[in-house]
């Protein structure tokens, strides 16, 4: 090749590659452009799939949380545990969460909504859908809270149908951070909390906004002036948020969830007080954010965005724990194993001794004893069941506060065993000191044991799903709110 033809060729290719890098700057320019048309997205715009185009990374990586589709099936995995709740919906059907994309989906499916035949049936009040989908706040504002709040969970099947997304955490406006449901603030105040909304900052947002749903939280039964009744989520923190000050608030009010049918004891069912868990450990003393380590930020091309797939920090170690410790991911893992064995340890404990107590007690009612007889007994088993669930139904707590955890099932134990040694003593003086409670094998059995036949209920929640439930998509597709592209090729999963 000549010269001249070398140089032709060098400039040729080197114009190709200005020409691309020109255009790549464009793209970005206008990708850029297109970023910053802010706002466009209008207030309670829910459907998550509207936001893509202004916001594709973050957009993206949200609906990844559709990869954590796998059940698990909890009551499969501890059988005693549908003994411990008896007589309530969660005998009958518990998994661990999974993806925040599933939960609608999870929350129409599981047997514990039973099967609404129109919108006044179905066991469960509208409060239930409180924490599954932006749809909740958008609906809060359009019907006021009390409304909100009244009426049978069926009354709102064709509003809340998008899952948890962007007007959950976002003002679609600015996209700054923003908490849409009022009891939040109204659980901080009555606690007395230092920060509350109004003067929380953003490094307390990132906390706050997962608040709104991974907490500890009842229905109050509210009378209200138009003769109804609201049963309205309401965070027991008046007298703090340890376990003995909800157990406390609780007790003041003579509040159970349910009353067990085997022990007769009025009962608190634990819902995930993951926040008030994480206040008490080392991350939490330390304001080290859920979104810290749920939503790192992330590098893509030039561009850094916060990673919306929340699920496992332990899947990207390098964008969340190593931002902070030096040591080894090997050191980091090994210790979070060694700490959910200790918590496997005293919770299998727990769980057995509780199992046991609400057989024994049974059998005393059986066999004759008085009401004065059982009361204590019954309060310790009342106590013993909320502070194991407590430890272990705010999900990892033993990672998020490992030795709060230990101390609660500590206490849970302390008091299921004395529950039993006062039974043991009762079962005596009635003449029944050589009963011995059922030993619990597997789902099946303590679901007979405990006379549960799930047959009819599954039935009846397959005819929900492929009639009421379909007319509900039909609907919300009419309203506007619901684009069925959104959820296309999902597969229905549950443990029955
Ligand atoms: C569970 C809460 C939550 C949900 C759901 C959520 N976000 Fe975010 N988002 C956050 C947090 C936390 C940040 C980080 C804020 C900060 O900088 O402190 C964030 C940041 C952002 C930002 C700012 C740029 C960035 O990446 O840091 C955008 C844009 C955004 N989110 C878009 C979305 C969109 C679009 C959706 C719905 C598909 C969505 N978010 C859903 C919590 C959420
Ligand atoms: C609107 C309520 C709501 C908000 C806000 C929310 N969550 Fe959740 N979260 C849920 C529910 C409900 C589930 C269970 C979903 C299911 O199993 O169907 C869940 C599940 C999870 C899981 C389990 C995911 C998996 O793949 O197993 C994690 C982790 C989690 N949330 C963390 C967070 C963090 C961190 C935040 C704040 C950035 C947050 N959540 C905000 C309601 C919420
Ligand atoms: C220091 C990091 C860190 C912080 C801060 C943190 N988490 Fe986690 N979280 C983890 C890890 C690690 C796991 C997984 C543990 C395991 O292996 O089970 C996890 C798991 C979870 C799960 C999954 C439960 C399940 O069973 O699938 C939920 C829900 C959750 N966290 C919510 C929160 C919330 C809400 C906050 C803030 C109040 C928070 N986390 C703060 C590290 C953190
Ligand atoms: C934003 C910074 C930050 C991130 C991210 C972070 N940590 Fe920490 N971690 C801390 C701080 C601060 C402490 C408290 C140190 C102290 O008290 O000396 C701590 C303490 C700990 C401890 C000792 C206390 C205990 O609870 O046993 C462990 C273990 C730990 N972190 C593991 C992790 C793991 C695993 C991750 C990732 C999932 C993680 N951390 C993410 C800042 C962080």
């Amino acid at each position: 090749m000549g010269k001249y033809k070398l140089l032709f060729a060098i400039s040729i290719i080197a114009i190709g590659l200005m020409t691309a890098l020109l255009a790549s700057i464009n793209e970005k320019k206008e990708e850029k452009e297109q970023l910053q048309k802010v706002p466009q997205i209008e207030r309670w715009e829910t459907k998550n799939e509207e936001f893509r185009k202004f916001y594709p990374r973050e957009y993206d990586s949200w609906k990844q949380t559709k990869e954590s589709d796998a059940i698990e099936d909890m009551l499969k995995k501890y059988p005693e545990l549908v003994v411990l709740w008896a007589g309530y919906g969660f005998a009958k059907d518990y998994n661990a969460p999974r993806g925040h994309f599933y939960a609608v989906e999870d929350n129409r499916n599981t047997l514990r909504t039973g099967a609404p035949t129109d919108e006044n049936t179905g066991p469960m009040p509208t409060a239930c859908w409180t924490c599954k989908s932006p749809d909740v706040p958008r609906i809060m504002k359009k019907d006021g809270d009390e409304e909100y709040y009244t009426g049978k969970w069926a009354k709102y099947g064709s509003d809340i149908i998008n899952p948890i997304g962007c007007v959950d955490c976002h003002n679609p406006e600015t996209m700054e951070l923003q908490v849409n449901r009022n009891y939040l603030n109204e659980g901080l105040k009555a606690e007395g909390h230092s920060v509350t909304l109004e003067n929380a900052t953003q490094q307390d947002l990132r906390t706050m906004v997962c608040a709104q749903c991974h907490v500890e939280y009842y229905f109050k039964k509210t009378p209200l002036t138009n003769g109804k009744t609201a049963m309205a989520v309401t965070l027991p923190w008046a007298e703090g948020t340890k376990v003995e000050d909800m157990e406390k608030y609780y007790d003041n009010i003579n509040f159970s969830d349910w009353v067990h049918p085997i022990s007769k004891t009025p009962m608190l069912k634990a819902q995930h007080p993951g926040y008030e868990m994480w206040k008490t450990g080392a991350h939490g003393k330390n304001n080290v954010s859920c979104v810290d380590c749920h939503m790192p930020y992330t590098q893509e091309g030039g561009v850094k965005y916060t990673d919306h797939k929340i699920g496992n920090p332990l899947d990207s170690m390098d964008k969340t724990c190593m931002n902070c410790h030096r040591v080894s991911e090997k050191s980091l893992l090994d210790n979070i194993k060694e700490k959910r064995d200790r918590k496997d340890e005293l919770q299998a404990k727990a769980i057995k001794l509780l199992s046991d107590a609400h057989f024994e007690a049974g059998k005393a009612w059986e066999v004759g004893a008085t009401e004065e007889e059982m009361k204590p007994i019954l309060t310790n088993i009342r106590h013993a069941q909320w502070r194991w669930d407590f430890a272990v139904a705010s999900h990892p707590a033993f990672f998020h506060a490992p030795e709060e955890t230990l101390r609660v099932l500590g206490t849970a134990i302390e008091k299921a065993g004395n529950a039993r040694i006062e039974l043991a003593r009762v079962l005596a003086k009635h003449g029944a000191a050589d009963y011995k409670a059922p030993q619990i094998t597997d789902k099946k059995q303590a679901q007979e044991l405990t006379g549960l036949s799930l047959d009819k209920s599954i039935e009846e929640k397959k005819k929900f799903q492929n009639g009421l439930m379909q007319d509900w998509k039909k609907e919300a597709q009419e309203k506007g709110v619901y684009n069925p592209e959104s959820t296309k090729g999902i597969e229905t999963k549950t443990s029955y």
